[in-house]
């Protein structure tokens, strides 16, 4: 820990509020380097949607090239609606899709103690149905092609409504809910939407240090392990995600 951390957290709890009021206004000046980080880090973000675009384009391109390639876009982890608008970009000209975003639109939940780690929070990440909804719709998507389902995973994705939902399948599963906790319900739920070229993608493969037991890395073996009848290709790899080809063995009739 750097000196000067060590003397902040002994400073008396009453002053340290305006002291982090004092490094935000910092942040804001420039040439200082508090300010040349953050312009740095939120650079970042640039390349991440520039990565996610690419991953969308090829999506579709091989959705295209396997044609028909109809039924849900399943996202599990909304938030700002980035990445589902990115679905929808690169897949309203050529596709008679359903949008379905499941998140509790409340955030994370607890963190368990597998998935700690200093970037997770209770409550973080959290974005309003309704702002949610107005985010989506504004890209031309109508109201009657976007579904929404709220609610933490562990209560939300039940038996009733994957019967609901059924029998279509998906074309895409986007898994974006970061936390090992999250993801096992996912996926399991969403086993029986497998068809035959179904794409799975994990946005955080490479989340808790690319560690194989933590993270969507581990959900996803023990998913396999207990499924051993579904066949998987890899389909995309980058620098955070990791997607996959369900080729066969699991699903309904089209697998
Ligand atoms: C990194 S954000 C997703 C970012 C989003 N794909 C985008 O492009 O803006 C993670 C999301 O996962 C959701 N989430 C994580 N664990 C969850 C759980 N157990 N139940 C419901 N939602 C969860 C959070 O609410 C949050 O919206």
């Amino acid at each position: 820990m750097s000196l000067i951390r060590t003397i902040y957290d002994r400073l008396p709890e009453g002053v340290k509020p305006a002291l982090r009021d004092l490094r935000a206004l910092i942040r804001l000046v420039p040439g200082t380097r508090d300010h040349a980080r953050t312009q740095w880090v939120k650079s970042y973000t640039a390349f991440q949607m520039a990565e996610r675009d690419t991953l969308f384009r090829r999506i579709a391109y091989f959705c295209h090239v396997n044609r028909p390639m109809e039924g849900y876009y399943m996202e599990f982890g909304c938030h700002e609606a980035n990445t589902m608008r990115l679905a929808w970009k690169h897949s309203r000209f050529l596709f008679n899709w359903t949008y379905i975003a499941f998140d509790s639109f409340e955030g994370f939940p607890e963190i368990a103690d597998i998935d700690q780690q200093e970037i997770w929070a209770p409550g973080k990440c959290a974005t309003d149905e309704i702002e949610f909804r107005r985010r989506v719709e504004r890209t031309g998507m109508s109201a009657e092609r976007l579904h929404t389902v709220k609610g933490f995973y562990d209560t939300s994705l039940t038996e009733a409504l994957r019967d609901r939902l059924q029998p279509k399948k998906a074309a895409v599963v986007y898994i974006d809910c970061d936390l090992y906790e999250s993801t096992v319900p996912v996926l399991e739920f969403m086993m029986p939407f497998l068809q035959r070229g179904t794409i799975v993608v994990f946005d955080d493969w490479n989340c808790f240090w690319g560690d194989p037991d933590r993270g969507e890395r581990l959900a996803w073996a023990e998913f396999r392990e207990r499924h051993p009848e579904l066949r998987f290709e890899t389909f995309h790899t980058d620098g955070m995600a990791k997607a996959f080809i369900h080729v066969g063995g699991g699903g309904g009739a089209a697998a």
